[in-house]
């Protein structure tokens, strides 16, 4: 799909529709929406009657024309989030596209209230994320395509903000995409080794800003990774501990590390998960995809701050050489573990991760992201993802970025007299809790034991990383890059 930032009239617009947003309210009136071609107009007003079409987000009114459709599309309230009306309403407009087989779609961006640059990006990110399609594996895909999309705008004069602001979304969108990508493909092909491999082509196109440090089992069993092992011990699959640095070409002294779950297959181990919870999941590594997607945009983003980019990649298998419920592991830290169940993985991967970048690089900020808990879905629903943290700075932060980059996180508590509920009898540690209940609590509080009191923010993405129905207008189902948005809004806020 082509995509560009054009100046024109509306009456001026070639393509197959025009796509005009329009503020709702109860002041709304059909009579004063312009860029409606004279023709069109009566035909407009009498349909925005017949539905009564007040500009509500969600309500459109589609003209039909020999020429160019006109489809009119509510945002809902001037004072609302107007960039996120904008990015739902482009997704629905693809989806018209769809059904309707335009190929040429222009998006009208007229006056000041709504051209700005960050709607531009908006408009461009949730278009190039519209457009995605997992394919790969399909005979044919008989899906009709947007072939081009235009950003119309009626004022010249910041043309190349508008242009820049596109290709951020480009670069942005890009990344989203590769995470997607990565979670969509088969746990078949997407193995720990791919994923080291995934990294490996991430660093190659960045040029030098990247670096990659790949340990495979005879390191990680020297620097004393026994949890991260353990998980790996049943599988056929080689364990690939995955490094990315990002040195900022911009002055800096501050540096922050993302750790990302990265279980490319979740059986659930000796402790089997039932057939239903198995079915989806290849996508227990959309931490690590999320970073990896975020990766892929460093090199063209620049922010300024040094990055770290964990995966203590590995699959969760059962077999003769599976680590058994009741074993105990010794992690990297030295504190001892016992696993009772050896479906609670994602945990023992990422103590040893973050065990790992703390000691090796003592970054100012630690940040997790893992598919970690089936409570965390039952907790906030399949949109939202948790957020947990031991720094209330930290937190605040991140659930601005969030915020501004148009991804749902909630904060849950590190609750004090939760803690007691992970410690074992016989060990330090168990790796799940003693009672049956506030699982994303106990998961976390089991995770502070690997932070060595470090600024730490852990989000449990379980429910948003896959969506087993679509996420958003512009993000249907499958992979969702989840956290992508969030982690460079995040470090570009950094100072
Ligand atoms: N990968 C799962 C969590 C998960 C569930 C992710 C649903 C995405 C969707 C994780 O490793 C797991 O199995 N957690 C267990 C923990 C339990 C054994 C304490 C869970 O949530 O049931
Ligand atoms: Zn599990
Ligand atoms: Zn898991």
């Amino acid at each position: 799909m082509k995509i560009s930032v054009v100046k024109s009239e509306a009456a001026k617009v070639s393509a197959d529709v025009l796509v005009i947003p329009v503020f709702g309210g109860t002041d709304f009136d059909a009579k004063k929406v312009k860029d409606i071609p004279d023709a069109l107009r009566s035909k407009f007003q009498k349909m925005a009657a017949g539905v009564k079409f007040t500009g509500k987000a969600g309500q459109q009114v589609l003209l039909q024309t020999e020429g160019t459709d006109h489809l009119v599309m509510g945002l809902g309230d001037r004072k609302g989030d107007v960039a996120a009306s904008l990015r739902e309403a482009c997704g629905a407009a693809f989806h018209a596209a769809r059904r309707l087989g335009y190929k040429r779609m222009a998006f009208a961006l007229f006056g000041k209230e709504l051209l700005k640059e960050e709607h531009v990006e908006g408009l461009a990110l949730a278009a190039i994320l519209s457009d995605y399609a997992f394919d790969t594996f399909k005979k044919e895909n008989g899906e009709r395509k947007v072939e081009d999309f235009m950003i119309v705008v009626d004022e010249a004069r910041d043309m190349m903000k508008f242009r820049k602001a596109m290709e951020r979304a480009e670069t942005i969108a890009d990344g989203v995409n590769v995470a997607r990508d990565l979670v969509n493909t088969p746990a078949q092909e997407i193995t720990p080794s791919h994923l080291a491999e995934a990294a490996k082509e991430i660093v190659k196109v960045s040029g030098s800003v990247l670096k990659l440090t790949v340990l495979d089992r005879k390191a990680c069993q020297k620097l004393g990774m026994g949890a991260y092992l353990a998980v790996s011990q049943g599988s056929e699959e080689e364990p690939k501990f995955i490094h990315l640095t990002y040195t900022s070409p911009r002055p800096t002294k501050k540096s922050i590390a993302f750790v990302g779950k990265g279980v490319t297959f979740d059986s659930g181990g000796l402790s089997l998960k039932p057939a239903d919870g198995m079915m989806t999941m290849k996508c227990d590594m959309a931490g690590a995809a999320a970073v990896l997607g975020f990766f892929a945009t460093l090199a063209r983003l620049k922010p300024r701050v040094n990055i770290h980019g964990v995966i203590a990649a590995t699959e969760n298998m059962p077999s003769g050489k599976a680590i058994r419920p009741g074993d105990i592991v010794k992690s990297m830290n030295g504190k001892t573990i016992e696993i009772l169940n050896t479906d609670a993985e994602g945990r023992l991967t990422l103590a040893d991760a973050m065990t790992y970048i703390i000691r090796k690089e003592n970054p100012d900020v630690v940040i997790d992201l893992a598919t970690l808990t089936g409570a965390c879905v039952v907790a906030l629903g399949e949109e939202v993802a948790g957020v947990m943290s031991n720094d209330r700075g930290l937190a605040k932060n991140f659930l601005a970025a969030a915020k501004n980059a148009g991804e749902k996180f909630w904060e849950l508590p590190l609750e004090d007299r939760y803690r007691s509920l992970v410690v074992s009898d016989i060990a330090d540690l168990r790796n799940i809790a003693t009672n049956k209940y506030g699982g994303t609590l106990t998961a976390g509080l089991f995770l502070e034991e690997f932070v060595e009191k470090k600024p730490w923010a852990h989000l449990d993405i379980a429910g948003p990383a896959f969506a087993e129905k679509p996420l958003s207008s512009y993000i249907g189902r499958g992979g969702t890059g989840f956290g992508v948005r969030t982690m460079i809004t995040f470090v570009e806020a950094i100072k």
